[in-house]
């Protein structure tokens, strides 16, 4: 079975987890204060479903969506996903701090060894 890590459980990680799970993924999900706090989602999802820290989640996917504030991408675990597809869904909001891209070339900083598709986003 094909696991999707997925790191942020907000409305669209957990809209995500849910789709995966229906059609016939594994999900491991994960968010900012700790899988602990993913037990109601979890039991939701059913048990091809499971929370995790977000380096576990990385680490446990084929492959990644990464669904979490702009202003929360320095915090990605990269090494995990070195040499996978992440999916992004996040949006770049220009009026947003934004140390995470480069001020010269706009693009983001985070992608170290690995495919980058971005998303569910607006343009
Ligand atoms: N909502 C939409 O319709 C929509 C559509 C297209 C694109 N987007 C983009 O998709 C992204 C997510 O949107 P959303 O609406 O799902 O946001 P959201 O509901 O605010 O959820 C954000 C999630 O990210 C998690 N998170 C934050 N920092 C993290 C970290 N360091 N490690 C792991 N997880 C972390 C949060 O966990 P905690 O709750 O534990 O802090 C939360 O689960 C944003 O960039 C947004 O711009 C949203």
């Amino acid at each position: 079975m094909t696991t999707i890590g997925i790191i942020g459980s907000g409305q669209v990680g957990s809209s995500l987890a849910k789709a995966a799970v229906a059609h016939g993924y594994e999900a491991v999900i994960s968010n900012s204060k700790g899988p602990q706090t993913l037990a109601g989602l979890v039991a939701e999802l059913g048990p091809e479903a499971r929370a995790a820290a977000a380096t576990e989640a990385a680490a446990a996917g084929d492959f990644a969506i990464v669904a979490i504030p702009l202003t929360a991408v320095p915090q990605v675990p990269a090494e995990p996903l070195a040499g996978k597809v992440v999916i992004s869904t996040i949006n770049y909001i220009p009026q947003l701090t934004d140390a995470s891209r480069s001020s010269t070339t706009g693009r983001p900083r985070w992608r170290p060894r690995r495919a980058i598709s971005r998303s569910w986003r607006s343009p």
